[in-house]
C-alpha cells in the first residue's frame, strides 16, 4: 500500500521506515531539511536500535523516500501524522501547532477514500475538531495512537502490543479492513486490534501513559517513605510484584522519569481535564508530577550529604545523559537534571553517556563532556548513575572503577547496580529508597 508519513521525528521516522519493513511504499515528509537529508542518505539522525538497518533496506529496496515537499503526499492511501504535540511554553497543555499544520499542509493533497491517521499524543476532543476539515476533501480521519518505547521502537511499531483506532463510523468495515491491511503482521499474529471512537482512543493513549507515571512515583514515593523508615524499596518492589495484580514491571524506584512523553503527557491530561470542568478526577497526577520531580532533588542531595553538607569544587562523574538507556534522547532527562543540580552547587561535573553526549552538549554547553566512559572516572571523587545503562549496570567492575577514581563514594540514582559488590570493593555506596 502507497503511504505518507508526515513529522519524522522518534515516532515518525521509526514509522515510515518500519511500515517499509513491511512491504509498504512509504514517503516520509519533515519541514526539517537536515532531518529528510540524513534519512534520504539512509542515515538514522537519532539513536535507536535496529532503525539503522531497516532504513537502508528500505532506501535500497526503492520502497522508501523521505522529502520536505508536502505535495508528494498525494496519491498515498494512508496518511499517517506523527509530528510532535510539546508542552506549551506558558503553561502545561499541549502545544498543537504542528498537528495543526499538518493537517492543514496535507488537505490539498487528499483524495477520495484516502484515510489519514493521527498518531500523535493529543488532547481527548482534538479529532472530533479535525474531523470536518478532513471529510470536506473526501478523506476520512482516524486517531490511531501510538504506544511505542524509545530504544524498542523499531520492535514495537512492527510487532506492538495492541491496536488502537478511533474512527467516526465504528460501522465502516472498509476503512477497518484498509488498517488491518496497513498492520498485516500484527494482525496475522492474533494483536488485539481495538475499533473504538475518537475520544476513547485519545484517551487509551494519556490514560496509559498517566498509569505507567504513576506506577513509577507510587514506587518513587514508597522510596521517600523507605529513606525514613530503613526499609529498602527494591525488596519491596520485588514483593509486592509478586502479585500479578500488580507487577513488578515499571517498579524501578530511582530518578524518575523522563523524556519527551510521560511528563508532558500527564501535564497536558491534566489541563484538559480542567477545561473538561474534570480537573479533580486527575489532580493526582500533578502528586504524581510532584513527587517525580522530587526524586532529582533526592539524589543530587545524596551526594551532597556523602560529602557531608557540601559539593562545593568537587569532582563529580554522572555515568548517563540520556532520559533512558537504549536512547540518545535528553528531552527532560532526570540524568542531566541532575547533573545541572550539582553543577549548579559549586561541583565540577563530569558527564558520559554511550549515545546521548552530542544532544546533551548542545542543549547544556556548561558541563564537561566526556565519551570514553573511563576517562570520565579517572580522579572522580564521587560517581553517580542515572542513566542505567549496560555499560555502567553490568559491565563496570567495581574494582576497576575504584582503580580510577579518587573517590569512594557512589551513587546509584537507578538502583541499578550490585551494591554488595561495590561495598566489597571499599565503595560507599548509596542507593535510592535504600539504607
Ligand atoms: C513512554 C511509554 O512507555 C510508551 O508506551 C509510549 O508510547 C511513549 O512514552 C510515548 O508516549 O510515546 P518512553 O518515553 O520511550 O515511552 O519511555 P519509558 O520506557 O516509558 O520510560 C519513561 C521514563 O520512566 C524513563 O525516564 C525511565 O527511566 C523511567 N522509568 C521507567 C523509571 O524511572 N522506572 C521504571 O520502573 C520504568
Amino acid at each position: 500500500m502507497r503511504l505518507s508519513v508526515i513529522g519524522c521525528g522518534y515516532l515518525g521516522a521509526v514509522h515510515a521506515a518500519a511500515m517499509a519493513s513491511i512491504g509498504h511504499e512509504v514517503v516520509g515528509i519533515d519541514v526539517d531539511q537536515r532531518k529528510i537529508d540524513s534519512l534520504s542518505q539512509g542515515k538514522a539522525p537519532f539513536f535507536e536500535p535496529g532503525l539503522q538497518e531497516i532504513l537502508t533496506e528500505g532506501i535500497a529496496s526503492g520502497r522508501l523516500r523521505f522529502t520536505t515537499d508536502l505535495a508528494e503526499a498525494k496519491g498515498a492511501k494512508v496518511h499517517f501524522v506523527g509530528v510532535g504535540t510539546p508542552q506549551q511554553k506558558d503553561g502545561y497543555a499541549a502545544d498543537l501547532t504542528y498537528v495543526n499544520a499538518a493537517i492543514d499542509g496535507l488537505l490539498p493533497y487528499l483524495s477520495e477514500g484516502d484515510i489519514v491517521a493521527g498518531k500523535s499524543t493529543v488532547p481527548v476532543g482534538t479529532a472530533a475538531g479535525l474531523a470536518p476539515r478532513v471529510s470536506e476533501t473526501g478523506a476520512t480521519l482516524i486517531w490511531n495512537p501510538e504506544f511505542l518505547r524509545e530504544g524498542w521502537a523499531v520492535q514495537d511499531t512492527v510487532d506492538p502490543d495492541r491496536l488502537v483506532i478511533g474512527i467516526p463510523d465504528a460501522d465502516d468495515e472498509q476503512l477497518v479492513q484498509v488498517v488491518k491491511d496497513v498492520y498485516h503482521p500484527a494482525i496475522a499474529k492474533g494483536t488485539p486490534f481495538i475499533v473504538t471512537d475518537y475520544a476513547t482512543a485519545e484517551l487509551v493513549k494519556v490514560a496509559a501513559n498517566a498509569f505507567l507515571a504513576t506506577k513509577i512515583s507510587f514506587i518513587n514515593a514508597m522510596a521517600e517513605i523507605a529513606e525514613v523508615t530503613g526499609a529498602d524499596v527494591t525488596q519491596l518492589a520485588d514483593a509486592i510484584g509478586h502479585d500479578a495484580r500488580i507487577g513488578r514491571r515499571f517498579l524501578g524506584a530511582g530518578i524518575g522519569f523522563g523524556g519527551g512523553c510521560l511528563p508532558k503527557d500527564i501535564r497536558a491530561f491534566s489541563a484538559r481535564a480542567e477545561e473538561l470542568g474534570r480537573g479533580e478526577s486527575v489532580n493526582f497526577l500533578r502528586e504524581v508530577d510532584a513527587i517525580n520531580l522530587r526524586r532529582r532533588d533526592r539524589a543530587a542531595q545524596l551526594v551532597v550529604d556523602a560529602f557531608g553538607g557540601s559539593v562545593f569544587k568537587k569532582n563529580i562523574t554522572v555515568l548517563g545523559a540520556a532520559f533512558k538507556p537504549h536512547s540518545d534522547d535528553i528531552r527532560d532527562s532526570p540524568a542531566l537534571d541532575v547533573a545541572i543540580k550539582l553543577r549548579g552547587l559549586g561541583a565540577w561535573v563530569t558527564v558520559t553517556d554511550p549515545e546521548a553526549l552530542e544532544n546533551a552538549e548542545r542543549l547544556h554547553p556548561q558541563l564537561n563532556y566526556v565519551a570514553d566512559r573511563d576517562e570520565a572516572l579517572r580522579g572522580a571523587d564521587a560517581v553517580i548513575v542515572v542513566t542505567e545503562w549496560d555499560e555502567y549496570r553490568r559491565q563496570l567492575d567495581p574494582e576497576h572503577a575504584a582503580s580510577l577514581a579518587e573517590g569512594r563514594i557512589i551513587v546509584d540514582g537507578r538502583n541499578c547496580l550490585d551494591a554488595p559488590a561495590w561495598r566489597a570493593a571499599g565503595w560507599t555506596y548509596y542507593g535510592m529508597g535504600r539504607p
